[in-house]
């Protein structure tokens, strides 16, 4: 799952969330949603930017979002 990124990639910028942070929310904190990833680790809730791909508006886009991880891990 996400093998070409670190565990400590940083999907998350403004909250300087990575994405284990956000697997763990997931699969251990049992998030099921966006919310629930925003919630427990506060990812995605500054410029919004790293939620998903309609949401980036930054010009610089994010390559990997908090809607990717959560669908890769719930549905394997
Ligand atoms: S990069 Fe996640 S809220 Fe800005």
């Amino acid at each position: 799952m996400f093998d070409s990124f670190e565990k400590d990639y940083e999907v998350c910028n403004c909250r300087k969330v990575t994405l284990e942070e956000i697997e763990i929310a997931i699969k251990e904190k049992e998030a099921k949603t966006l919310r629930d990833i925003q919630d427990i680790t506060s990812a995605g809730t500054d410029c919004r930017h790293c939620i998903f791909t309609e949401g980036d508006f930054g010009k610089m886009k994010k390559k990997i979002y908090c809607k990717d991880i959560l669908n890769k891990v719930l549905n394997g």
